[in-house]
C-alpha cells in the first residue's frame, strides 16, 4: 500500500492537479479523517465535496449497504422498479417543497442537473411549445463537469479548452454584495437576456438557490427571487434549482428552496442524499410537469445504468431515516446561526476577512484586500490555495476558491462540516481555521506593504 504523499511523478492515477502533493487518506470516523502517516485532520468539508453530511465510518449505514448488497444490489430500472426506489421517492417528496410530487434517481449531481434540463424541455415540447429550449443562468456558478452542465456556467476559466463542445447559453452576472446589493441589476440583466433570447424561446432559468463553491453560501436578495417569479408568470419559462449541495439538510432545511420566497418547478439534488455512502442523485418536478409529460408521451426515455439501483436507493432511504431519527436537519437549523457567529468572532480581527455568510452548515468566508477592505486580493498572491495548505498543516480540511478572471469572485473559503460534528470538534475546527487564515493574512500584509499600489479587481 502506498503510504507517503504522492505527486504526479509518483502515481498511476491521472491527478487533477499535476503540481500538488496529494496526502493519502486511509480512514475516517465522524468528522475526523486519518492519513497514511497517522496524521489526523478535522474534516470541515464533509469529505471535501460536502457529501459526507453524516460523517465517516457509520456502522448503521454500512450495515444497510451490506445487507442490501446481499439481498439484491443491482437491477436496471428500465423495465421494473424496486421497493427501495419507491420508498425513497415517497420519502423525498414528503420533505420537498410544495407540489414537487415526482422524483427520478440518477447517480450524481451533474446527471441530476442534466435530467432537470431534459425534464424542462420535454415539458415544453409536450405542450407543443417546441421553440422553448434556451436556458438562462447566473454566470458565477458550478453545475458539474459534463458538457451541458459545464456550459451552464459562464466562466471561461472553467470552460478551458472545451469551449468548442459547449452549447451556448445566456448568463446573468451574480448579484453579490460587491456589485449589486439589492438584486436589481441581476433582474435588469435577466430582462436583457430574455429580450436577447426572445422570451418565447426560453425553457428554463437554472441556478443554485444558495451557492456552494462558486460563491460560497451566497444567495441573492429577495427582490431578485420575487422578480424572477414574476417573470416566470409573465413569460412561461420554468425555474430549476441546483440543490446538489444544498438539498437534504445542508442549509438547515430539507431544501434551500424552502428558505426563499419562490417555489421552483424542478429541483436537482445529490450529495447529501447518499451522504458519501452511495452514489445517488435525484431530480424532482412539479406534479403538473409530470402530468403534462404523461398526457403526451408514453415514456420519458434516456437513463443511466445505475439509476434507482436497489443498493443506492436503500442507502438513500437509510440516510433520510437517520436525518429524521436524529433530528439532524433541525439541529443544523438551530446550530447554524451560532456557528456563523462563532466563525465571525474568530475571524473578525483579521482585516483580510470581508464577510462571513451562510445558512445552517453551509458557511462562506470572503476575503478582500486589507488596504481598503473591499477590492479583490491580487490573484498572483494565491491566497485561497495558501489558506487550504495552512489549514492542512494545522490539521483541518477546508476548501477555498481562487479568483475568477472576470472579477465576479475573489478568494473565498467554504466551511461545511458534517451535521454530526461534536461541539468540541466544531470549536477546534473554528480555532484551526482562524489560526490558518491569520497566518496567511500576516504573510499577505507583509507582501502588500512592499507593493506600491493596490491592484484593481
Ligand atoms: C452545486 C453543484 N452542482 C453540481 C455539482 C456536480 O455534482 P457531481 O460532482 O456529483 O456530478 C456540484 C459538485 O461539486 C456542485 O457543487
Amino acid at each position: 500500500m502506498t503510504l507517503s504523499p504522492v505527486n504526479s511523478t509518483r502515481t498511476s492515477v491521472l491527478p487533477l492537479e499535476m503540481e500538488r502533493e496529494y496526502p493519502i487518506l486511509i480512514s475516517g470516523y465522524g468528522a475526523e479523517v486519518i492519513d497514511a502517516e497517522g496524521r489526523r485532520y478535522l474534516d470541515a468539508m464533509s469529505g471535501g465535496s460536502m457529501a459526507a453530511t453524516l460523517g465517516h465510518g457509520r456502522n448503521d449505514l454500512i450495515e444497510v449497504a451490506r445487507n442490501q448488497a446481499k439481498r439484491i444490489s443491482y437491477l436496471n430500472n428500465e423495465w421494473l422498479t424496486n421497493p427501495w426506489a419507491e420508498d425513497l421517492a415517497r420519502e423525498l417528496i414528503e420533505v420537498a417543497p410544495e407540489g414537487l410530487g415526482r422524483a427520478r434517481f440518477v447517480t450524481g449531481g451533474a446527471e441530476a442537473n442534466e435530467l432537470a434540463i431534459r425534464t424542462a424541455r420535454t415539458y415544453h415540447v409536450s405542450r407543443g411549445d417546441i421553440q422553448r429550449w434556451q436556458i438562462i443562468s447566473p454566470a458565477q456558478s458550478y453545475h458539474g463537469p459534463t458538457m451541458e452542465t459545464l456550459a451552464l456556467t459562464g466562466r471561461p476559466g472553467l470552460h478551458g479548452a472545451f469551449g468548442p463542445y459547449l452549447p451556448k447559453h445566456l448568463y446573468i452576472p451574480p448579484s453579490t454584495t460587491r456589485f449589486d446589493e439589492t438584486g436589481k441589476e441581476a433582474l435588469d440583466a435577466l430582462d436583457d437576456a430574455l429580450e436577447e433570447a426572445g422570451p418565447e424561446t426560453v425553457s428554463l432559468f437554472f441556478c443554485e438557490p444558495i451557492s456552494a463553491a462558486a460563491l460560497p453560501a451566497y444567495s441573492p436578495p429577495n427582490l431578485f427571487w420575487e422578480g424572477l417569479a414574476e417573470r416566470r408568470e409573465q413569460y412561461g419559462f420554468l425555474i430549476g434549482f441546483d440543490e446538489v449541495v444544498t438539498g437534504v439538510g445542508r442549509t438547515g432545511d430539507w431544501f434551500a428552496a424552502n428558505r426563499l420566497p419562490i417555489v421552483p418547478d424542478i429541483i436537482a439534488t445529490a450529495k447529501g442524499l447518499g451522504a458519501g455512502y452511495a452514489a445517488i442523485g435525484a431530480t424532482l418536478c412539479q406534479n403538473q410537469i409530470y402530468e403534462t409529460i404523461a398526457r403526451k408521451s408514453e415514456s420519458f426515455s434516456l437513463g443511466h445504468t445505475w439509476d434507482a439501483a436497489p443498493l443506492s436507493c436503500a442507502v438513500g432511504l437509510a440516510v433520510i431515516e437517520t436525518l429524521h431519527a436524529e433530528g439532524l436537519v433541525e439541529h443544523v437549523a438551530y446550530r447554524g446561526p451560532r456557528l456563523k457567529n462563532e466563525l465571525e468572532t474568530a475571524l473578525i480581527k483579521t482585516d483580510m476577512v470581508r464577510e462571513v455568510r451562510g445558512h445552517g452548515f453551509l458557511l462562506g468566508v470572503e476575503y478582500a484586500d486589507p488596504r481598503d477592505g473591499f477590492s479583490l486580493l491580487p490573484r498572483e498572491l494565491g491566497v485561497a490555495g495558501r489558506i487550504d495548505a495552512a489549514a492542512e498543516r494545522n490539521g483541518l480540511l477546508v476548501l477555498s476558491t481562487q479568483p475568477t478572471g472576470d472579477g465576479y469572485a475573489g478568494d473565498q473559503s467554504l466551511f461545511a462540516p458534517p451535521f454530526t460534528t461534536s461541539e468540541d470538534e466544531l470549536a477546534k475546527m473554528i480555532e484551526r481555521f482562524a489560526a490558518s487564515v491569520a497566518e496567511v493574512a500576516a504573510e499577505v500584509d507583509a507582501q502588500l506593504d512592499n507593493r506600491p499600489e493596490k491592484s484593481s479587481p
